[in-house]
């Protein structure tokens, strides 16, 4: 379904993001026919480039980074669309030309794909020019500050010159198919609903692990780490659209308020249940120091956490969540493991185990419910575990067709829906969370445990759970 025609400004159009993400996503939906054809994409950054040189990029990035078999002659058309002005964020050059180029009657979108410093003065310049209207939307990117203090002090900046119904904060997990998903099968289905509480579930376990290090990200990576780059956002985001009530409807502030009470019911997690870790060096590959260009840092590139939500749905049933870089596999999977049965009736106990629903988010995205049937033969009545598996690859045509995450968000922007994006308080009560935490491991001092490259993590992290009998997952 096309959506309106807009004027998007991407600001940092050259950056990183714009040309591994944003300008491939957009150029997918122009091919999808989800892009008006009046509508316009407009890269603004520091360099001087002119039009063309700037559609060579993008073609250039789209060559990178859109998969072959997408690639096609429509391109042209694509790149007629583009525009550029160069601009100086925090002077005046460049603003006068951009709101030149700005139509009237069309949606107006900003997204600022720069530095966070960077958000109050181009929030400034926008509404000082009379570039963005009432209805203009503008993008915000993750990291939302490095604190509370600094969340609060960034959201003070946009309010300055935005109302919150036209800021848009992403955390691109939101705009994973799989992670919507979860909603669908939790809230479009009888089956699950009645069995999702404590009385029912034994704990639950969110991972994401990445093979990647941090490689050329060891600047920005070093003063963030695993807590403030992965587990304040994506993981909390994953854990409260599973922990969540039922919203009333879909709609944006009706899901916000009901993940934001997740957020506020968090306990503070004492130090015994967390467990931090760090790559050394691997056979032919340097470590996480020689990335990170600190030969001191404590920095952690992988973090384990149980976390206990503190109302009457989830009482006493732990949250286990764990992320980290140069693991031995990219899998990220939520599991839902629920308690035995109140009475065994079989004698044979041999097979047995608890059902576990396994959300697979990436890659092979599916789900998984792990039953118990008898054994197939003449044995008797033994008993076994399988899978009835829900893969999606086998539901969904054609894979490819599947947007990215980031397609599917900017599309949302341009149609005014704030659902999948982060609401200011709940930022702020997720780094209300987070702080106590790092502050906590800061003052004691803590230094991450030192994990194989490849391996799956810290050996105290198997301890988190071995301790309470459970176990982890296999990271595959
Ligand atoms: C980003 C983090 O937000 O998410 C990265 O800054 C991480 O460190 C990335 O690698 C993971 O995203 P995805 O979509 O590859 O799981």
């Amino acid at each position: 379904i096309p959506v309106d025609v807009f004027d998007l400004v991407i600001f940092g159009g050259t950056g990183d993001l714009a040309r591994r993400k944003i300008l491939p996503g957009l150029y997918r939906r122009f091919l999808a026919g989800q892009m008006p054809a009046e509508s316009r994409i407009i890269g603004a950054a520091r360099g001087e480039l002119s039009e063309a040189e700037y559609r060579e990029q993008v073609r250039a990035a789209i060559a990178e980074f859109v998969p072959k078999a997408r690639q096609d002659t429509a391109i042209e058309g694509f790149l007629s669309r583009l525009q550029y002005v160069a601009i100086d964020a925090t002077g005046t050059n460049g603003w006068a030309q951009l709101k030149g180029l700005m139509r009237e009657n069309v949606v107006r979108a900003f997204y600022f794909s720069v530095a966070p410093g960077l958000f109050g003065d181009i929030a400034q310049r926008l509404s000082e020019h009379g570039i963005a209207d009432a209805w203009s939307r503008i993008v915000v990117e993750k990291p939302f500050g490095r604190d509370l203090a600094s969340a609060r002090a960034l959201n003070a900046v946009l309010a300055r010159h935005f109302n919150e119904t036209q800021i848009y904060r992403i955390d691109h997990y939101l705009g994973k198919e799989t992670v919507q998903n979860l909603m669908a099968v939790r809230f479009a289905n009888i089956l699950f609903e009645p069995l999702w509480k404590a009385e029912y579930i034994d704990h639950v376990q969110i991972t994401v692990a990445e093979t990647v290090g941090v490689n050329g990200r060891g600047a920005y990576y070093d003063k963030s780490g695993a807590m403030r780059d992965m587990v304040q956002n994506h993981l909390m985001q994953l854990l409260c659209l599973i922990a969540m009530e039922p919203p009333y409807h879909f709609d944006p502030d009706a899901v916000r308020d009901e993940k934001l009470k997740v957020i506020r019911a968090l306990k503070p997690v004492p130090p015994e249940d967390i467990v931090r870790g760090q790559y050394g060096p691997g056979k032919d590959e340097p470590g996480y120091l020689v990335h990170a260009e600190n030969p001191a840092s404590r920095t952690e590139s992988y973090i384990a956490l149980k976390v206990q939500i503190s109302n009457w749905r989830w009482q006493g049933v732990p949250f286990y969540l764990r992320t980290g870089k140069r693991l031995r596999a990219r899998a990220s999977e939520i599991a839902i493991t629920f308690k035995q049965p109140p009475h065994a009736i079989f004698d044979d106990a041999s097979g047995w185990h608890e059902n576990v629903l396994v959300i697979r988010l990436q890659p092979n995205e599916g789900m998984n419910l792990m039953v118990m049937i008898k054994e197939p033969g003449p044995g008797g009545m033994r008993l076994m575990q399988v899978p009835l598996d829900m893969s999606f690859a086998d539901a969904i045509e054609d894979a490819e067709d599947v947007p990215d995450a980031y397609e599917r968000l900017i599309m949302d922007v341009i149609r005014g829906n704030q659902t999948l994006f982060m609401r200011g308080d709940e930022v702020e009560a997720a780094w209300a969370w987070t702080d106590p935490i790092i502050e906590g491991w800061e003052a004691r001092g803590d230094r991450p445990q030192v994990y194989d490259p490849g391996s799956s993590g810290p050996e105290d992290a198997l301890m988190l759970m071995h301790r309470d009998g459970r176990r982890w997952r296999e990271i595959r």
